[in-house]
């Protein structure tokens, strides 16, 4: 990498992945890992908990809820007993980061475990940790013996009278199962299935006790946090998304892969860092966080990644490409930031085909609590799927629309909600395309033509 990639990337979470065995706790330790837990140790547990407020840390698992407010919603005056829950399950397709942390270095997250444990005074944590990552589970299961060993879990960690144990738990691999509260059902034995909210987690959780719940680069975020200060953390961002994120690009870019740098960068800045677009050819649509946030387009290739940004990003206006009457009113107005996983789709790909395969995964991933995503995520499925292979007629995308309002807002859990954005952001953005579908009668684009499956990804004639 030159100097100015340098420059633009903040290595920090990612910066020991290239080490000799990172993954091991001697490793971790010659890089000065756990020296933020000594110094955490040592500090009274309310002051972690504003160390963490000041540098305002925000919740990486999506939604970007402060953090040590979070935590500071735990009542400490509550006789029962306070859990730490780490959530790894990362299904939104297109994340990939929690994963790659936990293999490259699970002591970043177990020594951000124990800091955070101390600071909520909880004596159990867990790591919720999806089923099919058997080589993961593995790694932190062995990294959680070694951290054991060293004294840096158990009874009286380091002789300070603090006592704490980490359990690792898999789930059975449901996306419902990363929504906090069904993962609290799980975790617990039975169907992962939300809960009504009131009592929120941090009053009543895990076994009816207070809880907090964080996404791991939320948790694995803390012990730099601790150790080079909240000023330092914050110095990065931008005024509302302070420091730095991991960036997960996939799809049509040259180098894929995980990019950590400080949020407010742009995807055009990111698409240079990963070596560009591949083939050389334009970007057509992408996720800001994954197939849940509303798609955007080259327009918003300069738009800072950050969650105000991309929260405000401006819709399709008169006078833009692919703009039709009514298109900024007929969809909700606003993508999100989510878990910043970028997937990146060129000139070849079919967007309504792209959006179909999204759509076939959230009503086979619906839980069926609910009726407007049960039965809507599978209304959704028929009717793109008669649009793709060129039935019906132009009505069918206001069905479309109209599906979608019965499942945004009405639904018990942001699931059927994230089912709405593709649909909605490519009938925003792509009308046309769909209209061509139903002239062509079935899918315009040549398949030979697509670079999608032309080779293996990260790799180029
Ligand atoms: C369907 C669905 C799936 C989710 N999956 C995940 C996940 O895999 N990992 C995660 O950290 N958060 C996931 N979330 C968000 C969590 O409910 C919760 O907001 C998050 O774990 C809180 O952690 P944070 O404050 O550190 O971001 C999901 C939410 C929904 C609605
Ligand atoms: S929105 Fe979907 S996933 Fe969430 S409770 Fe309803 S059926 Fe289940």
């Amino acid at each position: 990498m030159t100097d100015q990639m340098m420059g633009t990337l903040t290595p920090v979470l990612t910066d020991n992945w290239g080490d000799e065995r990172s993954w091991t706790l001697a490793a971790y330790t010659d890089q000065g890992g756990y020296a933020a837990l000594g110094k955490a140790l040592a500090m009274q547990p309310g002051d972690i908990i504003t160390a963490v407020k000041d540098s305002g840390l925000r919740g990486r698992g999506g939604a970007g809820f402060p953090t040590g407010l979070k935590w500071g919603f735990i009542p400490q005056d509550n006789p029962k007993p306070k859990y730490l829950v780490v959530n790894a399950d990362e299904s939104e397709p297109g994340t990939c980061k929690d994963i790659p942390l936990m293999l490259a270095s699970p002591h970043t997250l177990i020594e951000g475990v124990i800091i955070s444990s101390f600071a909520i005074r909880a004596n159990h944590a867990f790591i919720y940790i999806r089923g099919e990552v058997l080589h993961v589970i593995r790694r932190l299961q062995a990294a959680v013996a070694e951290a054991y060993a060293a004294g840096h879990l158990g009874t009286n960690i380091h002789g300070t009278g603090y006592d704490l144990d980490l359990v690792i738990h898999a789930g059975a691999g449901a996306y419902i199962c990363g929504e906090e509260t069904a993962l609290l059902d799980s975790l617990e034995g039975r169907r992962g299935q939300p809960r009504l909210r009131p009592p929120f987690p941090a009053v009543a959780g895990l076994y009816a006790s207070p809880t907090v719940i964080n996404n791991v680069e939320s948790i694995a975020s803390v012990p730099s946090i601790i150790d080079h200060g909240a000023g330092w953390f914050s110095a990065m961002g931008t005024e509302r998304s302070k420091g730095y994120g991991i960036f997960s690009l996939s799809g049509h870019v040259r180098n894929p892969g995980q990019f950590e740098a400080p949020l407010g960068i742009t995807l055009r800045e990111l698409i240079d860092l990963a070596g560009g677009m591949r083939h050389d050819r334009e970007l057509k649509f992408w996720t800001p966080g994954g197939s849940s946030t509303p798609l955007l387009t080259a327009e918003h290739l300069d738009v800072p990644l950050d969650f105000e940004s991309v929260g405000a990003t401006a819709r399709i206006q008169p006078g833009q490409p692919g703009y039709w009457p009514g298109a900024e009113t007929a969809v909700p107005p606003k993508s999100m930031l989510g878990t910043r996983a970028l997937q990146l789709f060129d000139d070849t790909t079919c967007v309504v085909r792209a959006t179909l395969r999204w759509t076939e995964f959230y009503k086979h991933e619906s839980c069926g609590k609910c009726t407007p995503c049960r039965e809507g995520s599978w209304w959704l499925v028929q009717t793109l799927a008669n649009l793709e292979a060129g039935r019906g007629s132009e009505a069918d995308l206001d069905v479309l629309l109209d599906q979608c309002d019965n499942i945004l807002g009405r639904s018990f859990c942001a699931l059927g909600d994230g089912a709405t954005s593709p649909v909605t952001s490519s009938i925003e953005f792509f009308r046309d395309e769909y209209l061509a579908h139903l002239e062509h009668g079935g899918c315009p684009f040549d398949p030979a033509a697509s670079t999608l499956w032309a080779e293996p990804v990260g790799v180029e004639a």
